[in-house]
């Protein structure tokens, strides 16, 4: 299996010591707290730029060098952050052009963080100096063992130069502006360009008619970002840095196609940061496994939980303190989901600017018996007890499709509801059905690859892209079960519509041709009900409430398993099946409620032979994940209920090698409220 592999699973944070170089005592504090606690691994540097580099050109590197040592000698290594997430006063003083332009032309003043353009080739050129200054120095430290690059990249610069290079861009793309305005179907209201000098990037007070420069602005960006990012870790490699790489990606971020940067990192990593107990603990920890799914499965390998909140944050609009045991809980779900380290931020919490009171392992109290303390020294001691578990991989039979350019395209497409068409909550509905029978799941995009699942479930996939088509058809040829619903194979890469019917390229696998498409207005619904006599495994007996969008489809080859109750299209086909190949295709109609995508997702996954790794029913709200060696399966369960629950498993059928305090394990499994157990089982 590929990806990076550590010595152990780690577990630690992000540390400021350049905020307390005026507490001298504090660095030796910190070390005794953070063994105690178990921690083995900080990421240091992150926002250090101004102590790196305090004067342009002079660098002062000795203190970063002393406390590497001191750290190394204590056994916690390091995460070595480039700097490039904030810089120093001076520099934005001296070029003006690192600051970043908004997209009314204004340009932002020093101050706050991520407030650079990630296109100047004077900031360019600063990070390089200070990246191989760094790498030069540390990269063979034995305590170094990643490079942390910049931070949490973020937000977009309207800059003249940004937009020259977005121009750029264009012209390599599509070569002639007679095919850009092909491409983006510009005769529409006029708005025809003579010249690729005439683009602007989309904004509401110039062009936002025009889709296909929407996406392409998007895809820019990412692309732009991840060249940033290429070209940092291009600075680290020049001077024969060898330590891994990666940069933190961040919770449900829609701005940049995660995949497009992620290729040019070694291993991914994300910062989580749930508002537990907002609303049911189970619901949270759904989403917050799809989070790390999609992470993993980026790179199909383990990934990194780079920071996550021991106590709450202070950013969000209640910050509230996390339940005794759902630190543990929230720690132990990231590595049940393939993440190779528990991370937080912050080690220790500072003293004054906008994150004082941001939750830490260290509180300004600074004692060890603080709550929150002891809970991560327990995580700590989790960690050394799951350290079979470490770069042990999550293997998964269905995958749902989540894809970046989809989700822009559905938000910008001005179509059936510009008032909510809940591409990531028609997602999720999917892969909570497939979750909550125990089932890990993969979430991949348009350019990955279906091959090898059992089942591929592809909600909403208003946009055909990147030969998707072309993969399903051959996907369910040779015996995949496929999944779609409505308002997909709507349009082409371009957001350009099919012509000839939808689902584009994939009429005749469906078995259907998708007609219209009615939009409802919130608080409407209507309701799928069974077709009486059918035996297949989608065949549900009972009627489910839909709301939002209801498709209207004509078949062909398709079998209705369900039709519409109401409206003018009662009893047309909500629901339907079509044997393709040796394969299934199913075509969902409506937005239909959870316990449909529940109920029908059971069946079709007990036909297809898919099943929980425990012997019994999964609870709602138990949440099952395996990791697997060669050899070894780990069957990680958490409890996400606030009461007990009680599995009929024999323990002495597997090994225990993980339960939280309170789990009782006579005869059958009893977890208390965010408890979690993990057994062992040979393959
Ligand atoms: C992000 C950043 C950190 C910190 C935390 C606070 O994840 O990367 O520097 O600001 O948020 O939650
Ligand atoms: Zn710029």
């Amino acid at each position: 299996m590929d990806g990076v592999k550590f010595n152990h699973l780690l577990h630690g944070g992000d540390y400021n010591p350049e905020q307390w170089f005026d507490y001298p005592e504090i660095l030796k504090d910190d070390i005794r707290m953070m063994k105690k606690a178990r921690i083995n691994t900080v990421s240091l540097g992150i926002f250090a730029w101004c102590k790196l580099e305090p004067v342009e050109g002079v660098y002062d590197f000795d203190w970063l060098a002393e406390i590497i040592d001191r750290l190394y000698e204590n056994g916690i290594s390091v995460n070595l952050a480039t700097p490039s997430g904030a810089r120093p006063h001076w520099m934005a003083d001296r070029y003006p052009e690192i600051l970043r332009v908004n997209m009314d032309g204004s340009r932002n003043h020093f101050g706050m963080r991520h407030n650079h353009c990630y296109t100047s080739p004077v900031y360019r050129r600063k990070v390089r100096e200070m990246n191989q200054a760094l790498a030069a120095r540390f990269d063979s430290h034995p305590g170094v063992i990643l490079w942390h690059v910049s931070n949490e990249y973020g937000g977009e610069c309207y800059c003249p130069l940004c937009q020259q290079a977005f121009r750029g861009w264009l012209k390599e793309k599509y070569g002639s502006v007679e095919e850009l305005n092909r491409r983006w179907y510009t005769a529409f209201w006029s708005h025809t360009y003579d010249t690729f000098d005439q683009v602007e990037p989309p904004m509401p007070t110039g062009e936002m008619a025009i889709h296909g420069l929407y996406l392409d602005w998007k895809r820019f960006v990412s692309d732009q970002v991840g060249d940033f990012l290429r070209s940092e870790v291009e600075a680290l490699r020049e001077v024969g840095a060898k330590k891994p790489v990666t940069t933190n990606f961040m919770y449900n971020f829609q701005e940049y196609n995660y995949h497009k940067i992620a290729k040019f990192v070694d291993v991914v990593s994300w910062d989580n940061y749930p508002t537990w107990h907002r609303k049911q603990e189970r619901l949270t920890a759904m989403d917050t496994g799809i989070q790390h799914d999609i992470m993993r499965s980026m790179k199909k390998a383990p990934f990194l939980l780079m920071e996550s909140c021991p106590s709450p944050t202070n950013w969000q609009p209640v910050n509230k303190l996390r339940r005794p045991g759902m630190v543990e809980a929230a720690s132990l779900q990231a590595v049940a989901h393939g993440s190779d380290s528990v991370l937080y931020f912050q080690i220790r919490k500072g003293r004054g600017g906008f994150e004082k009171f941001h939750g830490a392992v260290i509180d300004h109290y600074g004692k060890e018996d603080d709550r929150t303390y002891q809970e991560c020294c327990q995580v700590g001691e989790d960690l050394i007890r799951l350290s079979e578990c470490n770069h042990t991989w999550v293997k998964a039979d269905a995958a749902v499709i989540f894809d970046w350019e989809n989700w822009w395209a559905i938000d910008e497409s001005k179509g059936p509801r510009n008032q909510g068409m809940y591409y990531k909550e028609t997602v999720e509905k999917s892969y909570y059905a497939f979750r909550k029978q125990g089932l890990n799941v993969d979430v991949l995009d348009m350019e990955q690859s279906i091959e090898g699942y059992r089942i591929v479930a592809a909600p909403l996939v208003y946009m055909f892209r990147a030969g998707f088509e072309a993969q399903v058809r051959k996907f369910v040829e040779e015996g995949g079960i496929f999944i779609l619903t409505y308002w997909s194979g709507v349009v082409d890469e371009n957001d350009l519509c099919f012509l000839g019917g939808t689902p584009g390229g994939l009429m005749d696998v469906m078995g259907l041709r998708s007609t219209e498409i009615d939009g409802l207005y919130d608080g409407e619904s209507n309701y799928l009900c069974p077709v009486q006599g059918s035996v297949d495994a989608g065949m549900l007996s009972r009627n489910y409430r839909c709301e939002h969008l209801c498709q209207l489809v004509e078949v062909s080859t398709a079998v209705p398993l369900m039709v519409y109750g109401d409206e003018f299209y009662q009893g047309t086909p909500a629901l339907t099946v079509n044997q393709y190949g040796k394969g299934k295709a199913y075509y969902i109609c409506a937005d239909a409620e959870q316990s449909f995508y529940d109920d029908l997702y059971r069946n079709i996954c007990k036909e297809a032979g898919l099943k929980a790794p425990i012997p019994c029913f999964v609870p709602e709200g138990v949440e099952i994940t395996t990791r697997e060696s060669e050899d070894t399966q780990y069957i990680f369960i958490q409890n996400y209920n606030r009461t007990d629950v009680k599995l009929p498993i024999r323990v002495n059928d597997y090994e225990v090698i993980f339960q939280s305090e309170g789990v009782k394990t006579g005869g059958a499994i009893t977890l208390r409220k965010f408890n979690t157990v993990v057994l062992k089982n040979r393959k």
